[in-house]
């Protein structure tokens, strides 16, 4: 397609910390070999940014954000900042501000040495469950210290989590297991269960499926092939997706969406992994979960063909070499 045909994409883009800035850079090297028109601004955000100046995320620079068609973040977090400062401030309100309710990894590869090849993609609901902040502490440094942090789930979120999964598996091989824990969570798991019976109605041709997160983490390593679509709440899904990068390639290679799927405003993009400052700038990260990352962020933005490109010059890819050489090589494969 020329040029002038394609839409220009306005992409807001926070390298953060550690990696990010290195991982970002190659994601976007390989986005714009693809043929994708990008119109980039960098945002200086997370731990160094907050070490400096005391900015998190001021409401301002969240309401330019919001003008956005997308965020391509690489990682945040540095060790020199207490853990929740930035998670919490950066990473999660964005998350819950941006309505960003559907957190979408999906998992293709085979872990090295193993012969398991697994195809599913995990839906993890994304602004409640435990990650809310509900709850408190009394009494704190005393022996008689209570802290409580309650998980928060409302009939919408669980509902419209289990739609989007439903409507993603009608674009795959038509099968969603919720994934909970409804035999100890009894409200939270029934509140679950019966939004996604609603849902699952609707659905006649979607087959369904129900595992609890324990024995989830069974199938995840022995039998992932059963899985097509799972869906589950925030934490578990934060667990979960780690363990499916683990066992399908590794961290390295898990990508992930945080999409407002009623595009009231703009989604977020980020691999799972975090920014590594142990290995910043010696070359060693590897870009694709960042690039990835951007496959699925051009793939929201209605570049599907592209997205495809992308995806299928990883797969190929080795993944040796340096962060530079692996988006090198992946850029001239998009190029064609
Ligand atoms: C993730 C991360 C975050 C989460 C942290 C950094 C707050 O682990 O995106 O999976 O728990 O959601
Ligand atoms: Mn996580």
């Amino acid at each position: 397609m020329a040029p002038s045909s394609t839409p220009t994409h306005r992409i807001a883009v926070i390298g953060g910390d550690g990696i990010g800035p290195e991982v970002t850079a190659e994601a976007i090297r390989v986005v714009q070999a693809a043929g994708v028109q990008l119109e980039l601004t960098d945002f200086d955000l997370g731990g160094s940014r907050y070490l400096r100046d005391g900015e998190i995320l001021s409401d301002e620079t969240l309401e330019r954000l919001r003008g956005f068609d997308a965020i391509l973040l690489g990682a945040v977090g540095t060790p020199e900042v207490p853990p929740g400062v930035i998670e919490r401030g950066l990473l999660l309100k964005m998350r819950f501000e941006l309505d960003l309710y559907v957190n979408q990894r999906p998992f293709v590869g085979t872990a090295p040495g193993s012969t398991v090849a697994h195809d599913f993609v995990v839906i993890r609901e994304n602004t409640e469950g435990p990650y809310v902040g509900e709850g408190g502490v009394l009494r704190k440094g005393t022996v008689h210290e209570v802290a409580t942090q309650g998980s928060v789930n409302t009939w919408m979120g669980a509902e419209r989590a289990c739609r989007y999964a439903f409507e993603l598996a009608m674009t795959r091989r038509r099968h969603v297991t919720l994934v909970h824990k409804t035999n100890v969570l009894t409200f939270a798991g029934d509140l679950w269960q019966r939004a996604f019976h609603a849902v699952a109605a609707e659905f006649p041709q979607v087959a369904t499926a129900y595992n609890h997160v324990d024995a989830a983490c069974i199938y995840f390593v022995q039998d992932p092939q059963r899985y097509d679509v799972i869906v589950t709440d925030n934490l578990f899904g934060d667990i979960l997706t780690d363990l499916g990068g683990a066992v399908s390639g590794g961290i390295g290679l898990a990508s992930s969406a945080n999409l407002n799927p009623a595009r009231t405003g703009p989604s977020m993009f980020e691999p799972v992994h975090g920014s590594a400052p142990d290995i910043v700038g010696t070359g060693k990260a590897n870009p694709t979960a960042a690039v990835l990352s951007a496959a699925l962020m051009v793939d929201f933005l209605g570049e599907g063909a592209a997205a495809e490109r992308i995806r299928a010059a990883c797969a190929a890819d080795p993944g040796t070499g340096t962060t530079r050489q692996i988006g090198g090589r992946l850029a001239a494969a998009v190029a064609g």
